[in-house]
This record gives C-alpha cells, sequence and structure tokens, in this order.
C-alpha cells in the first residue's frame, strides 16, 4: 500500500532552496508554492461556465526563482533530466516544447499582461503526482507566477497569477482547459473547498466539516494528458450543443433543452454537463447538512454520467469507485479531467486503512498496475514561502 505523503513544508523549502545552489551556484532570491488540487464535483462544467467545487491539496510545487539581467530564462526540475533554456523575447504559444512551458509559459503571460518580469533562473520541485488528474500543470503555472510576482515586488496580484497561469496552459502548451485548477490552486484555504462559478466568476470558500471522514484520492497511474484529444472533442461537443440550441454557453440551457437534441452524442456530452451543475449545488446542500447518504447518491450519479454520457472514465477508475464503496466508503467518483487519473472518496476515518487495503487487492486481481493514495487535506492555496 503506497500512501503519498504532502512531505514537511519547511524541508521541501530547504531542499528547493539547495537544489537551485546545486543548479545555478547561487542561491535564490523567492520560493512560491502552489498545491495540486483535487475536484470534489463539476467535471467539465467550468468551460460550459458552470459551477466546479475543487479542493486545494497539501501536496504543492514549489518554485525557486533568481533574476537574470541578460535576458536569458533557464528551467530547471527536480521531477525532470532536462533543463530548458531561451530567451525571454522568443516565447510565445508554440515556443516551448514539453514540461517547461508551463513554466516559461507563465513568464510569456505575465509579460503579455504588462509586467516587466526579467529574464530568470527558475528551479521546480514538486509532490503533486504528474498525470493523475491532481493538477501538477497549474501548480507548476501557480507556483512560477507567485515567485515572478515577488521577484517584481509585486503583491497580493491574485486574479493576475491566475489569468497568466491559464494564458500559459491554454495558449503556450496548448490545452484547451477552463480555468478551475488554477482558480483554486492560488484561491484555496485550509479546511475549505472553493466554490467557483465560471458563469460570473465568482467563488467563495465553502467549509469541508468532514466530521470523522476523510478525502481519500487513488491515482490508478493510468496517465491522462489534456493535450491528446479527448479533452478537446468534448469540448467541442458541448460547443456545439450550446450553439445548436442558440445559447451562449450550456450554463443558460435546462434538462429539457438539451434532452430534446437530435445528435446523440452531443445529446449525451450535455447531459451530463447540465445534470452535473445540479450536483455541485447538491452536494454544497448535502455536506452543511452533513447528509453522507445523499453525498454518496450525487457521487454516484455524476459517476455514472462520466461513464455512460461523457465517457471519459476506464476500468481502473471504475474498479477504485465500485471497491471503495464497498469498502466503507459513503461516497466515491473519478475526479478531474478523465481518460485515466484519480478517483476521490468520502471515507470515515476508522475505514480508510481498509478502502486502501480493497482497491490495491481489486487492483492485483483484475491485472492493473498498482494505485497509489493521498489524504487531501483541504490546504491554502498559492503563497511566497518566507522560510
Ligand atoms: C482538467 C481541466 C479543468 C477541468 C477538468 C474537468 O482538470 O484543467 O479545467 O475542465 O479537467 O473538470
Amino acid at each position: 500500500m503506497t500512501l503519498v505523503e504532502p512531505g514537511d513544508p519547511a524541508a521541501l523549502f530547504e531542499s528547493v532552496r539547495a537544489a537551485f545552489v546545486d543548479q545555478y551556484g547561487e542561491p535564490p532570491t523567492t520560493v512560491g508554492r502552489a498545491p495540486g488540487r483535487v475536484n470534489l464535483i463539476g467535471e467539465h462544467t467550468d468551460y460550459n461556465a458552470g459551477l466546479v467545487l475543487p479542493v486545494a491539496l497539501p501536496h504543492a510545487t514549489y518554485a525557486a526563482a533568481r533574476a537574470r539581467d541578460d535576458g536569458l530564462v533557464r528551467v530547471a526540475s527536480r521531477q525532470q533530466d532536462e533543463p530548458w533554456e531561451g530567451e525571454l523575447g522568443e516565447l510565445g504559444p508554440g515556443s516551448v516544447e514539453g514540461w517547461a512551458g508551463y513554466a516559461a509559459g507563465v513568464v510569456w503571460a505575465l509579460r503579455e499582461a504588462g509586467y516587466d518580469v526579467p529574464g530568470v533562473d527558475l528551479l521546480v520541485d514538486s509532490r503533486v503526482p504528474v498525470g493523475a488528474g491532481l493538477s501538477s500543470s497549474a501548480a507548476l503555472e501557480c507556483s512560477v507566477g507567485i515567485a515572478l510576482l515577488d521577484l517584481l515586488g509585486v503583491p497580493a496580484a491574485e486574479q493576475a497569477l491566475i489569468d497568466a497561469a491559464i494564458r500559459a496552459e491554454t495558449e503556450v502548451v496548448g490545452a484547451p482547459t477552463g480555468g478551475m485548477d488554477q482558480t483554486v490552486a492560488v484561491l484555496g484555504a485550509a479546511g475549505t473547498a472553493l466554490l467557483i462559478d465560471f458563469d460570473t466568476h465568482e467563488s467563495q470558500p465553502v467549509p469541508l466539516d468532514l466530521s470523522g471522514h476523510t478525502l481519500l484520492v487513488t491515482d490508478t497511474r493510468v496517465s491522462h494528458a489534456l493535450t491528446d484529444g479527448g479533452y478537446g472533442s468534448r469540448r467541442a461537443d458541448c460547443e456545439a450543443a450550446a450553439a445548436k440550441l442558440g445559447v451562449p454557453t450550456l450554463r443558460q440551457a435546462s434538462l429539457s433543452d438539451v434532452e430534446a437534441l437530435t445528435d446523440e452524442r452531443v445529446r449525451r456530452r450535455a447531459t451530463h454537463v447540465v445534470t452535473e451543475i445540479q450536483r455541485v449545488t447538491d452536494t454544497v446542500t448535502a455536506l452543511a447538512a452533513g447528509d453522507w447518504a445523499e453525498l454518496g447518491r450525487i457521487f454516484d450519479a455524476s459517476h455514472r454520467s462520466m461513464r455512460d454520457d461523457f465517457e471519459i472514465s476506464c476500468p481502473e477508475l471504475d474498479c477504485s469507485v465500485a471497491v471503495a464503496v464497498q469498502a466503507g466508503a459513503v461516497a466515491a467518483r473519478m475526479t478531474g479531467g478523465g481518460f485515466g487519473g484519480s478517483s476521490v472518496a468520502v471515507v470515515p476515518d476508522e475505514r480508510v486503512e481498509a478502502v486502501m487495503r480493497a482497491v490495491d487487492a481489486a487492483f492485483v486481481l483484475e491485472g492493473f498496475r498498482s494505485p497509489v493514495h493521498l489524504r487531501a487535506v483541504p490546504s491554502a492555496g498559492a503563497t511566497v514561502v518566507r522560510s
């Protein structure tokens, strides 16, 4: 059984500073930190102007930075073999291949927004599993972004940070994502989930009183990528549905509207979105009432909707959700973009160990790769780390 720990923040701060010195020969002048996230509910609703309810993880990415005066941008990662470097003036959409695009893309996006970001040395170290549907990319973008803003002496520019992280991902990396991950990576707060409305662009913390329950994340280790077409084609189906109905986004559509769509696939995609938005509201109500049985029904409906109508689940996710519930979770569903990645379960504290063991055993039986687990203690969003 493998539990991925978030690590001790003070030790991680020291080790990213030491790795920076090893890489560049001088200490960094600032260190930014931003968390991964797990979405409780509201999947593929953000780019449909809908509602989402993510939680910032205790697992985070640390970005150490130091300004340069020659216009060079250098990026290294403790999780990647190859560092990247390029000129400030060359940064832009399509200019940076691979993982470094998330970091260098933020340099570009902040400059596009009018911030005078100089050449910079960056080194990142992350405790957020990559490809697990837990937004390691947003953690990377936001940790780099908050470090860069600190280098410039810009305090608390939360919206600028979110916007730059989104532009890095959608324009430089080219993943057509919706903004949930970057928003919670910045605005998440300890002990809460973040209810974000992508119609009004307002968000509010929702206190999470889990009274004796743990949010248990299981990473199936079926790796997912948001640039490989499945995510984009779902988004295109949603846009086609809205266009057919003559509304700007599916947020303005009702269930009876989408049920009248004649294209069968587009109808199922849109049905997922409209029902999922309602499930976010229902989840907030159930959590406030501590109604675990109702939460279980809502998560079950959400998982089925993603499996059957949106078609973004996989056998490993279905297995981990079903076995978690059999072993005592009160609610479980797949989470994130889909096509692999993680499930999230709400588990009575005394059943956590049993749930992890049952899922591990089922994966052995099915011949799946061994999963890993995380305890998703609701944590804070991006910060500059001072010591
Ligand atoms: C990914 C994207 C988000 C969101 C989710 C699905 O995490 O980055 O914008 O669309 O998938 O809910």
